[in-house]
């Protein structure tokens, strides 16, 4: 593909650095290192623009994220084979070739990994990274220390890793059932309409939940799936439908709330992993998420309080026509406290709202600290009917009453919200849903 043309740069770099170590020439190990390292998103960043980047998903595991994927699947002892569809420059590989052993020599090593590692991207110029830092991989387990040998003893690189090939990875998955083994899997998370069919919408989706759809029925049962997922998959309710699809052939292992994916993809995200059984008739699955201690504690929540409803004013849509109110809107207000009745006017000819209420913003980040809430709401007092914007949820108080908003200001900001907050949903865009789940905890 053009857009990743400019990546070849790299990739020549480690063509040479490949064939000097096969030609005897010393190479200094700290360039060896670096190479199955960081150093191939650094160059991805430098070489290939964002805009492309962005088009086709191409951000590639950072080291700590790899390291929990290659622990993971350590501590399950190594698989017959694995295959990431999406393979970029291989760094899930490479954290699949630590769970695999080494050989008494490096070339039987070699062939073993050729046979057991399996991956596919649409970037030949990533496919060939792939194949140079997994080969380099190999030298390093068989502690090659970068100086010079009197005898190479590999004749031909590329013949091994021969199974890391160009492939679209979508089409390539659709065969049913046909892998036995291990998926690892960082898919593009753009959203994108498909024509392969989608039991869980008719709308464009997120190209993370087909892949991983895809992957799930591609395996054969008693395989497994480990996938780097964005948390919408596990937290939005418009992904409610996909989660029952993917609980329908996958039992959930262990789902790890992991956070932002790096300091230069601001995305939350998790980490899934599954084992394949549809075969079992009985399955039930529990929620994407852990209800936490405070769930057992309470068994009241905020919905047993409050109607909670999003904003109807799209305001750069909406006509100005009806009779004119109050206006909320999330720029104009306080970060929290009370306030009477917003000073802003607009006309709005559908639903308003009667105070009080408590007004809480649609964008809200993870907590980063602790001190922090990561939500505050905002009481409205006044008197008379108020439009609102459709950046901002509005509760209302099934008793009307001031007390009870007083009350969820208090819930909202506490310790324990934040925390159950930052395990139910993790993407910026809190949904009504989750907070009318918020424990009532006063
Ligand atoms: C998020 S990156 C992950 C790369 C690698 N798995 C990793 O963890 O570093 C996604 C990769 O998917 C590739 N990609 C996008 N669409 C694809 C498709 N239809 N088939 C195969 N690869 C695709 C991109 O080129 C990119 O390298």
């Amino acid at each position: 593909m053009a857009g990743a043309h400019s990546y070849g740069e790299y990739t020549t770099h480690l063509r040479e650095l490949t064939a000097d170590v096969a030609s005897g020439r010393s190479v200094l190990h700290h360039r060896l290192l670096a190479s199955v390292d960081g150093e191939a998103s650094e160059q991805l960043r430098r070489l290939v623009p964002l805009d492309y980047r962005r088009q086709v998903g191409a951000f590639f595991t950072p080291a700590p994220l790899k390291q929990r994927v290659s622990d993971l699947l350590r501590s399950r002892g190594s698989s017959e084979r694995y295959l990431d569809p999406t393979c970029g420059s291989g760094d899930l590989l490479l954290a699949a070739s630590h769970a695999l052993p080494i050989r008494e020599s490096l070339k039987e090593t070699l062939e073993e990994w050729t046979y057991r590692l399996h991956g596919w991207d649409i970037n030949s110029e990533f496919v060939e990274a792939a194949r140079h830092r997994l080969f380099i991989a190999a030298l390093l387990r068989h502690g090659w220390d970068g100086q010079k040998r009197k005898r190479w003893p590999v004749a031909d690189i590329s013949a091994y890793f021969t199974n890391v090939v160009t492939k679209d990875g979508l089409e390539a998955l659709k065969e049913q059932e046909a892998f036995v083994g291990h998926i690892v899997l960082n898919p593009p998370f753009h959203v994108v309409s498909s024509p392969l069919s989608r039991p869980w919408t008719t709308r464009p989706t997120s190209a993370a939940a087909l892949f991983t759809h895809q992957a799930a029925h591609h395996l054969a049962d008693g395989s497994y799936l480990t996938a780097i997922l964005p948390d919408v998959l596990r937290s939005g309710s418009r992904y409610s439908s996909w989660r029952t699809q993917v609980d329908k052939i996958l039992r959930r292992c262990s789902l790890d709330t992991y956070g932002q994916f790096d300091e230069h993809a601001d995305v939350d995200v998790f980490l899934l992993d599954a084992k394949v059984t549809r075969q079992n008739p009985f399955q039930t699955s529990s929620e994407w998420w852990d209800s936490g201690d405070s769930a057992e504690v309470s068994f009241r929540s905020v919905n047993d309080f409050f109607s909670v409803r999003v904003g109807t004013v799209v305001d750069n849509r909406d006509p100005l026509d009806g009779p004119e109110y109050p206006f909320a809107r999330a720029r104009d207000l306080p970060s929290s406290g009370e306030i009477s009745t917003p000073t802003r006017r607009r006309k709005f000819s559908r639903r308003v709202f009667e105070p009080p209420f408590v007004l809480v913003r649609r964008t809200s980040r993870p907590s980063t600290s602790q001190n922090q809430p990561r939500l505050s709401g905002v009481l409205v007092t006044g008197d008379g009917p108020v439009a609102v914007d459709n950046h901002l949820i509005v509760a209302s108080p099934r008793d009307g009453s001031l007390k009870s908003c007083r009350t969820l200001l208090e819930v909202l900001s506490s310790r324990t919200t934040s925390e159950w907050l930052d395990n139910r949903i993790r993407c910026r865009h809190l949904t009504v849903g989750a907070v009318r789940e918020i424990p009532w905890l006063v």
